[in-house]
């Protein structure tokens, strides 16, 4: 490789929710800089195993594990790092992607009751549980192996709505159907994250440990053309994220070309968060 600093040679990477849009491609990209790569992913066994048999195939010398864990689950998350310390015996990178959208997970109930004022406080619970608290969860058991070897590298991802609130017409794609908004509790968990990395980064700094956030915007995933044409008329690009688009900058942050970069915040957004 021409650029050394942007090798992942040698580096262990944990991905949570790596079953998921960005999780399959980042994983990938990870393998094919170089990296031993853990995916994990609460989602049905068989469906994960088959991710990783078709990273395999792309990858074959790569070291490519998947492992089943549930980022709200204490058990589960002590679990997954006792078999990464058995079996890696250290980790050099950590991708915290687990998340999860009520609007979208819910289905049309959800929809129906996204506006602030009547949005189930249950659905603001559960996404705390895995946001947040999840995301802490996961964060810890990494720093405190982290700091038995003196380094490691966090990545968090955030969101635009952690920069700026959702501009709702956005979800407005139908003139005949009631207006569907992005409700609170993406919007309210994915605003920790930057400050979370930042805290993170900065008590950790002199024990070779970073942190920082991607914000990834808008990736293309068959969304319908209304949609589409809306996000165009919003955003300074005029289109949606290619997946392809992602894997640079997650590359760059586990990479040592990012070595000086440590509470920072990497928006990757067609510039949404720009006007
Ligand atoms: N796709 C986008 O355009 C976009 C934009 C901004 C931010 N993001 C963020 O990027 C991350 C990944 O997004 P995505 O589009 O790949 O989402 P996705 O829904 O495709 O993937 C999320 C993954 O997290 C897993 N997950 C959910 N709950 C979990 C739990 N309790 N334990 C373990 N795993 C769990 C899911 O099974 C899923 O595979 C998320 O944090 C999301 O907020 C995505």
């Amino acid at each position: 490789m021409n650029a050394p600093e942007f090798s992942l040679q040698g580096k262990i990477i944990l991905v949570t929710g790596a079953g998921g849009l960005i999780g399959q491609e980042v994983c990938d990209a990870y393998a094919g800089y170089g990296a031993t790569v853990i995916a994990t992913d609460n989602q049905e066994i068989g469906k994960l195993n088959g991710q990783i048999e078709r990273l395999k195939k792309r990858h074959p010398d790569r070291d490519i594990c998947g492992v089943s864990a549930d980022v709200t689950s204490e058990e589960s998350v002590e679990n997954l790092f006792l078999g990464i310390k058995e079996q890696h015996k250290r980790l050099d990178v950590l991708v915290n992607l687990a998340a999860i959208d009520a609007k979208f997970d819910e289905g049309q109930n959800a929809i129906d009751l996204s506006r602030f004022e009547r949005y189930p406080l249950e659905l603001w619970e559960r996404s705390v549980a895995v946001n947040a608290t999840g995301l802490i969860r996961v964060t810890q058991h990494a720093i405190r192996l982290m700091l038995s070897q003196d380094s490691g590298n966090i990545i968090n991802v955030a969101s635009t709505y952690s920069l700026v609130a959702p501009n709702q017409s956005l979800y407005q794609t139908d003139s005949q159907s009631p207006p569907i908004f992005k409700p609170i509790d993406y919007v309210g968990t994915k605003s920790m994250v930057p400050n979370f990395s930042r805290y993170v980064a900065t008590f950790y700094a002199r024990d070779g440990i970073r942190c920082n956030t991607v914000v990834p915007h808008g990736i293309f995933n068959e969304h319908p053309k209304a949609f589409q044409d809306n996000f165009a008329k919003l955003s300074p690009l005029g289109r949606m994220c290619d997946l392809k688009e992602i894997r640079g900058p997650f590359v760059f942050l586990a990479a040592n070309a990012s070595s000086y970069m440590t509470g920072s915040t990497l928006v990757v957004d067609g510039g949404w968060t720009a006007w």
